[in-house]
């Protein structure tokens, strides 16, 4: 890996009440204590946004969402604007993660006008590409992320400029969950191929710069392996950010 720090980001998806959801948060700052070097991430569910946001305090974990809607405020019945992420402390906001993707029919343009939103608010968007199985089995994968990326990407390609902040999530679609890890080096392939996009659209320095994390089942015993590779950053994860000690055993054990 080179000069980037790593980024270790908890997605919590539809699960823990605002209880549930501070302890958990409690537990995790208490582990972490001795750690750094390392930036720290959870996304709870807009609920307990506010309560996790308070026991945050005095810990350096961040807070983002999962999701936004591209409109500052409006007759969006059930969407959540950016505006009302970061006014209940959110520095960071998930997009396009292939839940929303597939289960709710969010296209690559709707992502691309999300991510453009956020930017302007100041909230760091984690941007999320990955192929299916059966694209993968097609030998479609690099294809699939070039098309994700020129879509999701469009504003930015468009103002030839990527915000330096924005990090990239390479979630293979078949890995989320299920328990099958992309091999190290499937996951490599896949980031160097998202890195060169970038070089190649938006220069080396953005490029260089440019954290890309690596989602899907990621756990405290294949983290290490993960992070060893040249071009994986940190790491989105779903289920075993859920439990406090699966999560502080990937934040340690992200550290090689
Ligand atoms: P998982 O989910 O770690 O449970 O596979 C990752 C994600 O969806 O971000």
């Amino acid at each position: 890996m080179a000069n980037r720090k790593p980024l270790i980001a908890g997605n919590w998806k539809m699960n823990l009440t605002i209880n549930e959801a501070v302890s958990l948060v409690n537990s995790v700052a208490e582990g972490i204590k001795d750690h750094q070097g390392m930036d720290v991430l959870v996304c709870p569910p807009f609920t307990a946004l506010s309560a996790v946001k308070k026991a945050l305090e005095n810990t350096p974990i961040c807070l983002g969402g999962q999701n936004m809607h591209w409109e500052r405020a409006g007759a969006f019945t059930g969407e959540i604007s950016g505006q009302m992420l970061t006014d209940v402390g959110c520095t960071h906001v998930i997009l396009g993660h292939s839940e929303r993707r597939l289960l709710f029919g969010e296209s690559d343009e709707a992502v691309d006008r999300k991510i453009s939103a956020a930017v302007k608010l100041g909230l760091t968007p984690i941007l999320c590409v990955g192929e299916t199985l059966a694209q993968r089995e097609r030998g479609e994968t690099l294809k699939i992320l070039e098309t994700q990326l020129t879509g999701s990407l469009a504003h930015s390609l468009k103002d030839k400029a990527i915000d330096p902040k924005l990090i990239v999530a390479y979630e293979p679609v078949w890995a989320i969950g299920t328990g099958k890890t992309a091999s190290p080096h499937q996951a490599q392939e896949a980031h160097a191929f998202i890195r060169k996009w970038i070089r190649s659209n938006f220069g080396n320095q953005a490029a260089e710069a440019m954290r890309i994390l690596y989602g899907g089942s990621v756990k405290p015993d294949n983290i290490s392996e993960l992070m060893a590779q040249q071009d994986i950053d940190g790491a989105l994860v779903g289920g075993a950010s859920l439990k406090a000690d699966s999560f502080v055993g990937i934040i340690k054990n992200s550290q090689g």
